[in-house]
């Protein structure tokens, strides 16, 4: 009944459309300037041995009764390569710097097991390592982004790594591999050195970490045709003496800079499914201050690398709410509602409008941990609604970002305001435009005017996601509570089309 009411009211605002209110928000699209990229990257995810991600998120081993290739589930596999998972990185996060890789080949049985210290105090048994994520990334159809261990590693332990993965000469670490079952090198595209070493990395300096990655960065070496792209630990959140410290000690010896930033939740105590109005705001205003983090970061890195070479990696992003009732405290596994598709819409709209320095994202993290895109309970599996603000967004992966202007009525509450509607647009290859849109305002539909200059609108279609309340989101039971609809309150006008965006809502239009 109250989908059926929610399927009653969307359709009512979608036939009333642009007549029912003022075009008040202006929106122009420069399609007459496209210039950078979006790297497809941007969407990448990030899966650490935390909790309940990769062991029974995506490792249910060979004998399971859960359908699965080589140990790795199979619903879960295809439903990120549905979403076109271009990136992953592994294994950590915190668990990187204390990951001692060479546990983690050879027969299963055999590999010695550690406690995992960050996460839970649990018993790791090393079956998911080293083979097994290529293979999943093989699976995944998608490029590895392996972290290494500055805190608590070696520099041989970190070159015999990329030695052993990537090289195709007569070495010690190749026949090791050999002997493992892989005769071929894989692919391997991006290696962290190093992970939040102003913290759980370590808790060095910004100088004493930019001499440690020099040292670690320079036996990262490109084997047998692999070339790599090291990104170095960056800053966390707003600490930009740590951008400025490594880009002007190593910036000319990395190819990313990482960034790590959680947009917390509400107020502390409150689960990721109860909140209010003001948890909803506070936690948009927060996660729009990526906006800001961006574009600080960036400035800084242009003092030292004004042609862009070194990209911004925000290698670990998403919202952090309180875990889920009755659940291990250190397994950081929370729900995900509509609040978490709108964090997940404004945060990957402003990596598009900043695509010219972000070249990486990497979302925390892909499966029953944090900002999840899916939940399983045992041979059960969802998607959430993150999940579904990536598919939608997927359009953009490396389309030609087009920019643009927007004027926009504010989102007010409790005395503060943030602007209601967030925004990208970008032309892929087939000469197709897309627009991604996010109303925050959970109380008021948007009508919106868009001029698209340099171009003409002929035929539009469109997706939707929304929901009846700020806290749906889906469950076991009703695993298909929240997804994507057909959306059609737009029409073509003169200078591009016009458009009512429901309140709450994330919104793709494909503009032909
Ligand atoms: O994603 C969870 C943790 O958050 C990661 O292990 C760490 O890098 C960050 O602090």
């Amino acid at each position: 009944m109250k989908n059926r009411m929610f399927a009653i009211t969307l359709a009512l605002v979608c036939l009333l459309g642009s007549h029912s209110l003022a075009a008040e928000n202006k929106l122009v699209i420069h399609a007459d300037r496209a210039k950078d990229q979006i790297n497809r990257n941007i969407y990448g995810h990030f899966s650490e041995h935390l909790g309940r991600c990769i062991y029974e998120g995506y490792w249910v081993g060979k004998g399971s009764k859960i359908p699965n290739t080589r140990g790795i589930r199979n619903d879960v596999v295809a439903a990120l390569k549905k979403s076109k998972i271009p990136v992953l990185r592994w294994p950590g996060g915190c668990f990187a710097d204390e990951y001692h890789w060479m546990d983690g080949i050879g027969p299963a049985k055999k590999r010695p097991s550690m406690i995992n210290t960050h996460w839970g105090g649990v018993t790791e048994n090393n079956h998911f390592g080293t083979h097994e994520f290529m293979d999943l990334c093989e699976q995944l159809g998608c490029e590895p982004y392996i972290c290494g261990n500055v805190g608590s590693g070696t520099v041989q332990e970190m070159q015999q790594w990329v030695e052993y993965i990537t090289s195709n000469a007569i070495s010690p670490m190749t026949d090791l591999r050999k002997k493992n079952g892989r005769a071929k090198p894989w692919k391997l595209t991006y290696f962290g050195v190093g992970n939040e070493n102003w913290g759980c990395g370590g808790n060095m300096t910004a100088e004493f970490y930019a001499d440690q990655y020099k040292r670690y960065a320079t036996y990262v070496h490109n084997l047998s045709g692999n070339k790599i792209f090291k990104i170095a630990c960056g800053p966390n959140n707003v600490d930009y003496h740590w951008t400025e410290v490594l880009m002007r000690e190593a910036g000319k010896r990395m190819n990313g800079l990482a960034l790590h930033f959680y947009c917390g939740s509400g107020k502390k105590s409150r689960s990721a499914t109860q909140f209010d109005e003001g948890d909803w705001f506070h936690l948009l205003k927060r996660a729009l201050f990526m906006e800001e983090l961006v574009t600080r970061h960036s400035a800084i890195m242009d003092q030292f690398d004004p042609q862009k070479k070194v990209a911004l990696c925000v290698d670990e992003w998403g919202a952090w709410h309180a875990v889920e009732p009755g659940t291990n405290p250190g397994f950081l596994y929370q729900q995900n509602s509509l609040r978490d598709a709108l964090v997940a819409g404004v945060t990957l709209n402003i990596f598009n409008q900043h695509c010219d320095r972000v070249k990486v994202g990497n979302i925390a993290q892909t499966v029953n941990v944090l900002q999840a895109m899916i939940l399983t309970d045992k041979e059960k599996m969802l998607l959430t609604p993150t999940y579904h603000v990536f598919e939608m967004f997927a359009v953009h992966q490396n389309a030609i970002l087009l920019p643009s202007e927007l004027q926009c009525g504010d989102y007010a509450m409790g005395g503060d305001k943030i602007p209601a509607l967030n925004v990208s647009a970008s032309r892929d290859l087939s000469g197709k435009i897309h627009v991604t849109l996010c109303n925050l305002n959970p109380n008021q539909p948007a009508a919106l005017a868009c001029e698209l200059a340099g171009a003409k609108a002929k035929n539009i279609s469109g997706r939707v996601l929304t929901a009846t309340e700020i806290t749906d989101h889906n469950t076991f039971d009703k695993p298909e509570n929240i997804k994507p609809a057909e959306f059609t309150a737009f029409k073509v006008t003169d200078a591009g089309f016009s458009t009512t965006l429901p309140a709450k809502s994330v919104v793709v239009l494909e503009v032909q």
